[in-house]
């Protein structure tokens, strides 16, 4: 008969390090999601957020902003554009064929999705309804990607002059962070395009 024991030691002593594991609570300034865990990640998992906006839970304030005209005008646009964007990224997942591009499409679609709620929280409304099944993309990998590519440049430049526009800082704040985030998608799409 095989001997277990050191097994069940093996595991016991695994079981004993997560005891000790120290979870700490951190929340998003972007989207306002909380994340647990023993350090911050390098972005927010949900929003895509970079860690400097992480932040422990009890300094996080909801976005209460008195909105100009403007503002609430350029919001609403934003979500537009994020369900758009999101709705595409799940055409594009259910036409995927590898696992890699179907979890890459996948995750770009919660993240808009992500992005639009973030949205709504700052003009106090409900989260937009995400339709997962719009055929607003192509058959094609290096189509879906190309065009990937171009709206989320599409929505940096928006979101750039968004920031501007914006006259109250955590609106401002928002956008900016919105650009990053986008731009690292960019970058993300540029890559997998010299693969193909
Ligand atoms: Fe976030
Ligand atoms: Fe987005």
């Amino acid at each position: 008969m095989e001997d277990h024991s050191n097994n069940y030691l093996y595991f016991g002593q695994l079981s004993g390090e997560r005891v000790i594991k120290m979870l700490k609570v951190y929340r998003c300034w972007i989207c306002g999601e909380t994340y647990l865990g023993e350090e911050k990640p390098k972005d927010c998992p949900y929003c895509g957020a970079d860690e400097e906006f992480l932040k422990p839970a009890e300094e996080y304030e909801y976005p209460e902003v008195d909105l100009t005209e403007k503002s609430k005008e350029n919001l609403e646009e934003a979500i537009e554009l994020e369900v758009d964007n999101a709705t595409y990224y799940y055409c594009a997942y259910n036409k995927a064929e590898t696992t890699k591009t179907e979890g890459m499409f996948k995750r770009l679609a919660k993240v808009e999705s992500e992005h639009a709620e973030a949205i709504s929280m700052f003009l106090d409304i409900e989260e937009p309804e995400i339709d997962k099944d719009v055929e607003n993309c192509s058959e094609e990998l290096k189509a879906n990607i190309e065009d990937a590519r171009s709206r989320e440049d599409r929505a940096m430049e928006h979101y750039r002059k968004f920031a501007e526009e914006a006259e109250e800082p955590r609106v401002q704040e928002l956008f900016e962070a919105l650009v990053e985030i986008e731009s690292d998608h960019l970058e993300l799409h540029e890559e997998e395009l010299k693969g193909l």
